[in-house]
């Protein structure tokens, strides 16, 4: 090697210490690097998992009247290591703090995972939050991670597990017709609608009241969640954002002989990417339970769906495992097993 050929006194370079920089928003120029540190941090630990696409979660960690959101990114050395959220509700749910957090696997076990926690949780404290919660979730086996282990070590406790189902072409339509058949007789009093993006105006409160009611109906495990609060303007906002993600909402509903919505369902796909549809927010009332309209609903929604978008690849769902009604329905619709999501909670 040959040496003191160059023209400047050499100097040692110095490794830059670990930074945590709040975001301007989803609009930041550091977005993409942080959205690309976040989905590597994911994607290590539950690889073929379902995906947010880099505009969708640029969209849904917009702040907006449902929610406030604060982003922030960890660098070392200049590089982009580590990315966190949290959402915070402002219709409901007023001291609740959602978490979300994620270092890249080559920078992980040096506390930048604790660095951005902290931080996180700090700032929300300032605004008024003491109850957080994070969503861990990882592929089918035992129910244990990095995201598990570091939850635990700073002091959320489990609240609720949930099994990850997803059902893969091909679908068997005639089958379903089958199901859909021996089902209708328990449920002649009931009219199916499907539509896609936008709640028919004439349904809109009805499908506010029955959203609601999801948000506490479905089981929470020892999650300490409020139900929330939706009205018809809430209920717009929500098509308007999906819009700007460039999602497609397929749904179903039943409508009782009273006009009222017995029961919904809906099933989530972007425009244009047939990778990852998300089968959401099935509710049947109380009042009209025992009508097999849950199984009625996910088949005419699915019969929909696979009208518009036939090469969809997977459509994935969550249930409690105690849930074993839907978990039932699910299972004779053909979605299987494919990991689980566990529920955590820490109270300041
Ligand atoms: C969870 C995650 C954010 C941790 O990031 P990190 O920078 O490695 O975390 P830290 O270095 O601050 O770890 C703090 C402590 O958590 C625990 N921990 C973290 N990862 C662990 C692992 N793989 N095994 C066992 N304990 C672990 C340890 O107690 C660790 O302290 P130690 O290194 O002194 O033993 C990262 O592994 C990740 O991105 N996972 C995928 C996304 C995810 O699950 N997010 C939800 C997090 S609640």
């Amino acid at each position: 090697m040959v040496r003191g050929l160059s023209a400047e006194p050499l100097t040692p370079t110095r490794r830059r210490p670990m930074k945590i920089r709040q975001l301007d928003g989803t609009g930041d120029a550091a977005y993409p690097a942080w959205f690309a540190a976040r989905d590597a941090g994911y994607a290590h630990d539950f690889p073929g998992g379902p995906r947010w696409l880099e505009h969708e979660l640029q969209v849904y960690y917009e702040r907006s009247d449902a929610f406030d959101v604060a982003l922030w990114l960890a660098e070392d050395d200049g590089a982009v290591v580590g990315a966190a959220a949290v959402a915070m509700p402002l219709k409901d749910n007023p001291t609740l703090g959602e978490v979300d957090i994620a270092v890249r696997p080559e920078a992980r076990r040096r506390g930048v995972g604790t660095a951005l926690l902290r931080t996180v949780e700090d700032e929300a404290v300032l605004r008024g939050r003491t109850r957080f919660m994070v969503d861990v979730e990882g592929p089918l086996g035992p129910h244990d991670s990095a995201g598990t282990r570091f939850a635990e070590k700073h002091g959320y406790t489990r609240r609720i597990v949930e099994v990850l189902r997803v059902q893969r072409p091909p679908f068997d339509l005639d089958g379903l017709a089958r199901l859909e058949r021996e089902a209708d007789a328990h449920a002649a009093d009931y009219r199916v609608l499907t539509w896609r993006d936008r709640v028919p105006d004439e349904y809109v409160a009805e499908y506010a009241r029955m959203t609601a009611r999801l948000s506490t109906d479905a089981p929470l495990g020892q999650l300490d969640y409020e139900q929330e609060t939706w009205d018809a303007g809430r209920i717009r906002l929500r098509e308007d954002r999906l819009a700007r993600m460039r999602r497609h909402v397929w749904c179903a509903v039943a409508v009782a002989p009273d006009g009222t919505i017995a029961g919904q369902t809906a099933i989530v796909l972007a425009a244009g990417d047939d990778s990852t549809g998300l089968q959401e927010e099935t509710i049947v009332d109380p009042r009209h339970r025992g009508h097999r309209l849950g199984l009625l609903l996910k088949i005419a929604n699915l019969r929909t769906l696979l009208r518009d978008r036939p090469g969809v690849r997977t459509i994935w769902t969550w249930n409690a495992d105690t849930n074993t009604y839907m978990i039932a329905v699910n299972e004779k619709l053909g979605y299987v097993p494919a990991g689980w999501l566990v529920g955590y909670q820490r109270d300041v």
